[in-house]
């Protein structure tokens, strides 16, 4: 997630704002710049990579002035660069952006028709330019940010400087967060409160639809339309790694947390409700290449081998097509039979997963076409393939993968309806219904993430001191009973299998007695009976059972030890809602033992050996 920071006061705003940065490094970012007011021009330094590029820039070419902003970039459209960091100019103005401008490309042609060339690939070259179209026509910064941002639907914090007015620094939020740092002598902004403690702790929280001017000695603030608002400032006593954390205890919960936003933005613009569609424009395959398609092949490892399992699942109810996922180490070195007509698609948070790349690499050469779903904009897995397809979770810091999952997920499903759509396979009704729900998803998730997180906290403690626990799911629950088990295993160091509910039998029964944890997902889908059959034979050899169950299921409830709500939703939409509670139920354990939950022993977040 980009970082932004500003600084309007009488000391040198080049090291106040790289100070600022460096305390938002956690957030994530593959470039960095700032731009500060020197002389009546805006002098500007950007770098590619670590902050430490940024800061030699900045000793080669130093900045003198009191009034400038500063960024990390966490890329989202446009490969990292130094030409696609930020800060951006267009004109007399500067901008740095954190969120999604969703109808960029609408923006970009129509400011190119009226004569304003772009310099970058971003989606926040825009919103400088829409500023300087509104300054050219002679209005004042305030007005001109404000008219600009009338023209922009998505998310943003922005702030901008301007030659024309060079006291100020104007900010503006819809979404993506944005603080103010208020003290006697200077005005500070940022992403997150860590990159202000060390020069004030009072502080104001800038709400959607709001925008300020900061000046050295005050601020001001009033909603786009123009109305004054009055707020109070608040005093922060939180330590700064409290405040990288946003006051979770673990960057892990926080992600947990984060999931309804980072379901949100890879779902931005993408769906389109209207015509009950995907709109893939970005992907670059057209409805001929779609038709063409024979069969899909997905590939990845570790979380984003589940995500796929589900996947698979997706493309053969929604395309009709044959779908299979392999683990990617398992494709490679066994001459697997792939070639022309086959799409793979390679899934991957980082985008440099060895295995992955190397799969999709054979993959590619045997001739498969080749889509990546990564994370990380630019990264080895998406150079390499024939389109990308990105998630838009933000960076993702807790090796255990949550967020990320999720988005994987939503970009699996989004694929497979746009498929299904093009090859006729998915009718007007089923679409509506798949993607009016998916819609709404984030907000099933919200609304019942801290309650769950609480009941969670309650009945583990009960579970928690077992040496092995079985996740059993079906269909779709399948890949989120593997991801429960896979989860548990990795961050709390317990012994945990998910198995097919309909494989019991064939052996994980055998383990089964009273110390044995057997936890069920039984969302109300086609499943669901034979799934209870499973709970009930588990039951009967004394296993102690929590259930995943659909809100008010007494039926299921009643044979339980302990259960856990989930939201109804179509049956095509229970891997979201599911995985949700097994991700907390695996976070609480783990927390109750005292393990390093961010950084669990002998586990990577990027695992670039074979
Ligand atoms: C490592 C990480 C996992 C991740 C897996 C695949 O094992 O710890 O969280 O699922 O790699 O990574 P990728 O970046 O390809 O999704």
């Amino acid at each position: 997630m980009c970082g932004i920071v500003g600084y309007v006061g009488d000391e040198q705003a080049a090291p106040i704002l790289l100070d600022g940065l460096r305390r938002l490094e956690y957030r994530g970012y593959d470039s960095a710049g700032v731009a500060v007011h020197d002389d009546g021009r805006i002098e500007l330094v950007r770098a590619v990579g670590k902050l430490r590029n940024l800061e030699k820039a900045l000793t080669e070419n130093p900045l003198t002035g009191t009034v400038g902003v500063g960024h990390t970039r966490w890329a989202t459209h446009g490969r990292p660069s130094e030409i696609n960091a930020h800060p951006h100019i267009a004109g007399p103005i500067a901008v740095v952006h954190n969120g999604i401008i969703e109808n960029h490309l609408e923006l970009r042609q129509e400011l190119e028709a009226d004569g304003f060339g772009m310099s970058s690939d971003t989606d926040t070259e825009i919103v400088a330019h829409l500023v300087h179209r509104e300054t050219k026509a002679g209005r004042d910064l305030l007005d001109a940010v404000r008219r600009a941002l009338a023209q922009v639907e998505g998310t943003y914090a922005i702030a901008v400087l301007s030659t024309e007015q060079v006291d100020r620094v104007i900010v503006a939020k819809n979404a993506s967060p944005l603080v103010i740092g208020v003290s006697r002598e200077a005005m500070y902004c940022a992403s997150d409160i860590p990159a202000l403690l060390p020069y004030t702790d009072e502080m104001l929280f800038l709400e959607d639809d709001e925008i300020a001017v900061l000046e050295a000695t005050r601020f001001s603030l009033s909603t786009l339309e123009g109305a004054p608002v009055e707020r109070e400032t608040q005093r922060i006593s939180w330590s700064p790694v409290m405040a990288e954390k946003a006051g979770y205890k673990h960057f892990m919960l926080k992600e947990i947390f984060e999931q309804p936003r980072a379901l949100e933005d890879t779902l931005r613009g993408r769906l389109d409700r209207e015509s009950a569609d995907v709109n893939a424009l970005e992907i670059g395959l057209t409805d001929e290449d779609a038709k063409k398609i024979e069969r899909v092949v997905l590939l990845a490892c570790g979380t984003s081998h589940h995500a796929t399992v589900a996947g698979r699942y997706w493309i053969e109810e929604l395309t009709g097509l044959q779908a299979i996922a392999e683990l990617a180490s398992e494709f490679r070195g066994r001459d697997a039979v792939i070639g022309e007509g086959d799409l793979v698609i390679a899934v991957s948070q980082s985008g440099e997963t060895i295995d992955t790349l190397m799969a999709a690499r054979e993959a590619k050469q045997k001739g498969a076409k080749v889509l990546a779903i990564a994370n990380v904009i630019g990264s080895a897995i998406p150079r390499m393939a024939d389109a990308s397809f990105y998630t838009h979770a933000g960076p993702e810091i807790g090796v255990a993968s949550t967020k990320c999952f999720m988005a994987q997920l939503a970009n699996l499903l989004m694929f497979s309806i746009w498929l299904g759509r093009r090859r006729g396979a998915v009718d007007d009704a089923q679409a509506t219904e798949i993607v009016e729900g998916l819609a709404r998803v984030p907000h099933l998730i919200e609304e019942r993430l801290q309650s769950t997180h609480e009941s969670i906290k309650d009945l583990m403690r009960t579970f928690a001191d077992a040496h092995d626990v079985l996740f059993l799911g079906r269909g779709l629950s399948f890949p989120m009973a593997l991801e429960g088990a896979l989860k548990l295993k990795e961050i709390s160091y317990v012994h945990a299998e998910g198995y097919a509910a309909g494989e019991m039998k064939h052996g994980p029964i055998a383990l089964l007695d009273a110390h044995v944890p057997v936890i069920v997902l039984l969302p109300r889908d086609r499943h669901y009976d034979r799934s209870l059959s499973n709970l009930q034979e588990a039951r009967a050899r004394e296993a102690k059972i929590i259930a995943i169950t659909v809100e008010g299921d007494s039926q299921a409830q009643a044979l339980c030890d302990a259960f856990v709500e989930i939201a109804p939703t179509h049956e095509a939409l229970t891997p979201f809602v599911s995985v949700v509670p097994l991700q907390l139920y695996a976070y609480c354990v783990a927390d109750h033992k005292g393990t390093d939950v961010d950084q669990p022993r002998n586990l990577a977040k990027t695992v670039t050996v074979e």
